[in-house]
């Protein structure tokens, strides 16, 4: 860090816009990069090539490409869960397994087809008493809903596709609304749970079999529960036939999942070629992250870049804006994929985080979010790094919108970076400080193949922070405590009973719920 800490002096006292002149080709050839259908432009960091020489050093100095490497080959990097996370098998394709890891491949290719056979079967024939299936209700939370959830906002189906709801929170309203709505013949239940113990998914799911069951009988209600899971044994017990249980893996975290079958509800929507492309879009990705060196590495880039921002500069958090509206989930999944991965204070052999780790993690879609927080981003008193991403060619025809829009991402780019002069005299309420770096992210289009190449990007890029940070990216502790806890409050709420322990405020609070329910 102390390197670090001299180019913080120098680059304090620089200005964006300045670098970017002196910098001339150099600079841009060590700072814009192309992954095949994604473009990345980090020119407006407030970095000149020294410092991006020092962390990239630094990278070296934390072992990265090593860490990097363990992780593809099956090593446990998962150490306080002992296992290893191998999110990038479920998108390698058959020759490229690593040796070791064959086991893990067969039960990959097995589930894909068995995925495969049922997303063409309902497809095709509908359910066994010839219903057709119009309406899928994917029941999940974290890992097991913001993936597909983002997928199917982003990517377009064919018109006689069936219709995917997502039920997440334990909100009775929504459930309350579906099964009001929908026709129970022609809806089918993924139960998405790689624990199989998580409240939301079982109380949701108990309901709706119910549901399913008092509308059709057992026997057709069950044709239509499906569950994706690690603990197979356990979606069994809950009732799902297990020919209807599709596996995921204790080596797969939820965050991670979108690659597995954890997107049965986006497979049945999009289709199975849908689903390969966005597999092979992570798999570019991943054979260029473990490929490049540091300094032409895009994920590496990324997260030194972030760590720079962060860690060094010490901006507490990163706006994502997404300019398509297609994109609207997206800073939703990276609030879980980054913030679950890497907001831990404690390091890997259990000494403190000396410093900070993750920022927090917000965004919203251009244009809107210009008129609704941009003018804290060009006049307030926190500095907030923006990952701007655009797409470059739409899937519409009205050329005049979609040129307003890139422009406009690349007028608060260049306006965050440029500000204004300083003029004597001039009103101080109109000046914009510029300065405020940004990232500028393209993809050629979106497609399942692009996306699945921005994604991986993400996942890579928080990995490789966690090494810088010295922490591990895999688990979640931080979630344990207050799950607990609620599920003695759900008792003390029903029975009236006060909480072992509860505190004075938890008390005054059941109290008041209880006087006014
Ligand atoms: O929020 C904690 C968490 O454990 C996430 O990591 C996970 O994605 C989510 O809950 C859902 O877990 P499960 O898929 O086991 O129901």
């Amino acid at each position: 860090m102390t390197v670090l800490t001299s180019h913080r002096q120098r680059l304090l006292q620089a200005r964006i816009v300045e670098l970017i002149e002196s910098g001339g080709a150099q600079r841009g050839r060590s700072m814009r990069l192309r992954v095949g259908p994604l473009y990345a432009d980090f020119s407006r960091s407030l970095l000149d090539i020294p410092g991006l020489a020092a962390l990239c050093e630094q990278a070296r100095a934390h072992t990265v490409p090593a860490a990097v490497a363990a992780m593809f080959a099956g090593e446990r990097v998962n150490v306080t869960e002992d296992r290893p996370a191998l999110h990038t098998l479920l998108r390698a394709p058959a020759g490229s397994i690593p040796a070791g890891l064959h086991g893990e491949g067969t039960a990959i290719a097995e589930t894909r087809r068995k995925m495969s056979d049922w997303v063409n079967r309902l497809n095709d024939e509908g359910f066994a008493d010839g219903s057709r299936l119009r309406h899928v209700i994917n029941v999940g939370i974290g890992g097991s809903d913001l993936g597909p959830r983002l997928l199917l906002e982003a990517l377009p189906a064919a018109r006689d596709r069936p219709q995917v709801h997502f039920l997440s929170s334990v909100d009775g309203h929504a459930l309350n609304r579906l099964v009001t709505e929908l026709n129970p013949a022609e809806t089918l239940v993924v139960l998405v749970s790689k624990s199989f113990s998580t409240r939301e998914t079982l109380l949701h799911g108990t309901v709706l079999r119910q549901w399913l069951e008092s509308q059709l009988g057992a026997e057709r209600a069950s044709t239509r529960v499906f569950a994706v899971s690690a603990r197979v044994a356990a979606a069994v017990q809950f009732g799902v036939a297990e020919n209807q249980v599709l596996p995921i893996w204790d080596w797969v975290g939820g965050r991670y999942s979108l690659w597995s079958a954890v997107s049965f509800a986006v497979a049945l929507r999009l289709g199975m070629p849908d689903f390969d492309a966005l597999l092979a879009g992570g798999h570019l990705m991943d054979e260029h992250f473990r490929s490049a060196d540091v300094e032409q590495n895009l994920p590496m880039l990324a997260a030194l870049i972030g760590y720079w921002n962060r860690s060094v500069l010490g901006y507490n958090s990163l706006c994502v804006v997404p300019y398509d509206p297609r994109l609207r989930e997206l800073p939703h999944y990276l609030q879980q994929l980054e913030m679950e991965s890497n907001g831990k204070s404690v390091r890997v052999d259990g000494s403190p985080v000396l410093g900070t780790t993750v920022p927090v993690i917000w965004g919203g879609v251009g244009t809107d979010v210009q008129h609704a927080f941009f003018q804290a981003l060009h006049q307030g008193t926190e500095v907030v790094p923006v990952d701007f991403i655009g797409i470059v060619r739409p899937d519409h025809p009205y050329h005049a919108h979609h040129h307003a829009l890139l422009a406009n991402l690349l007028a608060q780019s260049a306006a965050l970076a440029r500000g204004t002069p300083a003029q004597e005299g001039a009103d101080p309420h109109r000046h914009h400080p510029g300065n405020r770096p940004s990232s500028v992210y393209f993809l050629d289009a979106l497609t399942p193949q692009s996306l699945g190449v921005l994604i991986a990007l993400y996942e890579h890029k928080v990995f490789v922070q966690s090494c810088l940070w010295g922490i591990n990216a895999f688990d979640q502790w931080g979630v344990e405590l207050g799950k607990k806890m609620a599920v003695s409050l759900e008792s003390s709420l029903v029975a009236g009973e006060m909480p072992a322990g509860g505190d004075a405020t938890t008390l005054s609070l059941i109290a008041q719920i209880r006087s006014r329910a």
